[in-house]
C-alpha cells in the first residue's frame, strides 16, 4: 500500500445530512423479499398494471425527434426557445392579459426541483437570506432546497390532523400575525404535497389580498398541474393571484403530467410590473444559472414543445393525461368504499376530498409500521401514499392492510 504523510484530508470528518427518508425507504422496499409487497411511497404515476407508463404522444414525439434532430449543440442558458414560449400559457392560459404586456417570462431548468433551487438562488441573490415561509408539512425537499440557497425558513400551519383538511384560519392567523412585508410565500398551486389538500378558490382570493397588503413576495410551486381537476381547473387560484399582484415567481413541472420524470423538464417563470423588469429579472435569472448548472439538458423540452405544437398529439397527451386523472379518482373512491364495506365508522371522506396523487392518510408512525409489517405495503413514516399505487390486482390488499389498523 501506499504510504501518503500529510496530505490535505477533507473527506475525514464527513457529516451526512441523512439522504431524504422517502429514498431511504425505497431503499428498503427494493430489498424486501416479501412478493405481494406494494410501494406507495414513491411520487410517480402508476397505471392500472402497477408500471410507470411512458405517455403515448410522449413517445410519438421522440420518436419524430429521433428522425429530425440534427444537432447535440448546447441549448443556451435559458433553455429551448420553443418550450419557453409555450410555458407562460400553459400556466395562465393562452389569453392571459400578462402574456399580451409582456409581463411573464420565463427559463426551462431541470425539472421542478432546478425551478425552486433558481428561484431560491435568485431570491437569496436580490435579498441576502430572506426569510421564505413554507406550509407545515410542505414537500419533503422544500427545506433543503431553500436552506441550501442561504434562505432563511419559517414555517406556516397548514393541515388540521382532526378532519385531514386545511386549516386554512391557523394559516392565516398565523401569517397575519408573524409575516413581515418583503418575506416570500412558497405555495403549492394544487395537489399538495404531502396532504392532497388544497385550498379552494375563494380562499385563494382571500390569500392574494393578504399577500398583497402584507406586500409578501409568492413563490409558487406547481408540480402536479392536470391531476388533481384538469390543466386549466388547477390552476386557477394560481391564475387570480398573478393577475392581482404585481409580481411573483411559479416553479413548474412537467415530470408528473407528461410522465417525463427522468429528463429533468421544468421552467422557472417570472412575472413582473412591467416588460422592462422582466428583461432585467431575465438577465438576473441567467447569471444564477451559468454559475450554477451553466445550461438545461434539451430532450425533455423538445418532446414538451413537440407534442403541444402538434394538434393531434396535444389531443392525445391531453386524453391520457384525463385517463391517469380518472385512475387516480376511481381509486381513491375505491379505496374509500372496500374500506367502509370492512366496516371502519372512521369518516373516510378525506380520501375523496383530497386532490392529485397523494392522500394524507392520518395513520401514527406505529400504523404505518404496523402495514409495512405485517403486509409489506410500504408509505411514507408521516402516512402519506401515492394513490396511484393501488390498482385493481392489490386494491383488496391494500384495504385489508388499512382496516386492520382502522376502528
Ligand atoms: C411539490 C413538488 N415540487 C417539486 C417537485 C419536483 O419535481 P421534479 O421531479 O420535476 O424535480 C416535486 C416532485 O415530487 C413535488 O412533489
Amino acid at each position: 500500500m501506499i504510504q501518503i504523510k500529510a496530505g490535505c484530508t477533507m473527506f475525514e470528518d464527513i457529516k451526512i445530512r441523512g439522504v431524504d427518508n422517502l429514498l431511504a425507504l425505497m431503499e428498503k422496499f427494493r430489498n424486501d423479499p416479501r412478493e405481494q409487497k406494494v410501494d406507495l411511497v414513491v411520487g410517480v404515476y402508476k397505471d392500472d398494471h402497477g408500471d410507470v407508463p411512458v405517455m403515448r404522444a410522449v413517445k410519438q414525439a421522440e420518436n419524430h425527434l429521433f428522425e429530425s434532430e440534427k444537432t447535440k449543440n448546447y441549448v443556451g442558458i435559458p433553455g429551448d426557445a420553443e418550450f419557453r414560449a409555450l410555458v407562460p400559457s400553459i400556466l395562465l392560459g393562452s389569453q392571459s392579459p400578462l402574456i399580451e404586456q409582456n409581463r411573464i417570462d420565463c427559463v426551462q431548468t431541470p425539472g421542478g426541483t432546478g425551478a425552486l433551487k433558481v428561484a431560491c438562488d435568485l431570491l437569496n441573490y436580490l435579498k441576502p437570506a430572506i426569510k421564505i415561509w413554507v406550509s407545515t408539512p410542505t414537500w419533503a425537499n422544500h427545506i433543503p432546497v431553500a436552506t441550501d440557497a442561504r434562505l432563511t425558513v419559517d414555517q406556516y400551519p397548514y393541515f388540521r390532523s382532526a378532519d385531514r383538511s386545511l386549516d386554512f384560519d391557523g394559516m392565516m392567523t398565523h401569517l397575519d400575525e408573524h409575516s413581515k412585508a418583503g418575506e416570500v410565500i412558497l405555495l403549492h398551486a394544487c395537489c399538495h404535497n404531502p396532504t392532497g389538500v388544497d385550498l379552494t378558490l375563494d380562499q385563494w382570493q382571500q390569500l392574494t389580498d393578504f399577500v398583497r397588503e402584507r406586500q409578501l413576495f409568492p413563490l409558487v410551486d406547481c408540480a402536479y398541474q392536470g391531476l388533481g381537476d384538469g390543466m386549466d381547473a388547477d390552476v386557477a387560484g394560481l391564475r387570480h393571484m398573478t393577475e392581482n399582484l404585481p409580481e411573483l415567481l411559479i416553479a413548474n413541472s412537467f415530470s408528473k403530467n407528461f410522465g417525463i420524470y427522468r429528463e429533468r423538464t421544468g421552467a422557472l417563470s417570472f412575472v413582473c410590473e412591467s416588460a422592462e423588469q422582466v428583461t432585467n429579472t431575465f438577465n438576473a435569472v441567467k447569471t444564477v444559472i451559468r454559475s450554477n448548472y451553466s445550461m438545461p439538458p434539451s430532450h425533455g423540452a423538445r418532446v414538451v414543445a413537440t407534442v403541444l405544437n402538434d394538434s393531434q398529439m396535444t389531443a392525445e397527451w391531453k386524453a391520457e393525461l384525463d385517463e391517469m386523472r380518472s385512475r387516480i379518482s376511481a381509486m381513491r373512491s375505491a379505496l374509500r368504499s372496500e374500506l367502509e364495506q370492512r366496516g371502519i365508522k372512521e369518516d373516510l371522506s378525506f380520501l375523496t376530498n383530497q386532490k392529485g396523487m397523494f392522500s394524507y392518510t392520518g395513520f401514527t408512525p406505529e400504523m404505518v409500521a404496523s402495514i409495512k409489517d405485517n403486509y409489506g405495503i410500504y408509505m411514507a413514516g408521516d402516512g402519506r401514499i401515492n394513490v396511484a399505487g393501488i390498482c385493481s390486482g392489490n386494491l383488496d390488499y391494500i384495504s385489508d392492510a388499512f382496516a386492520s389498523v382502522l376502528d
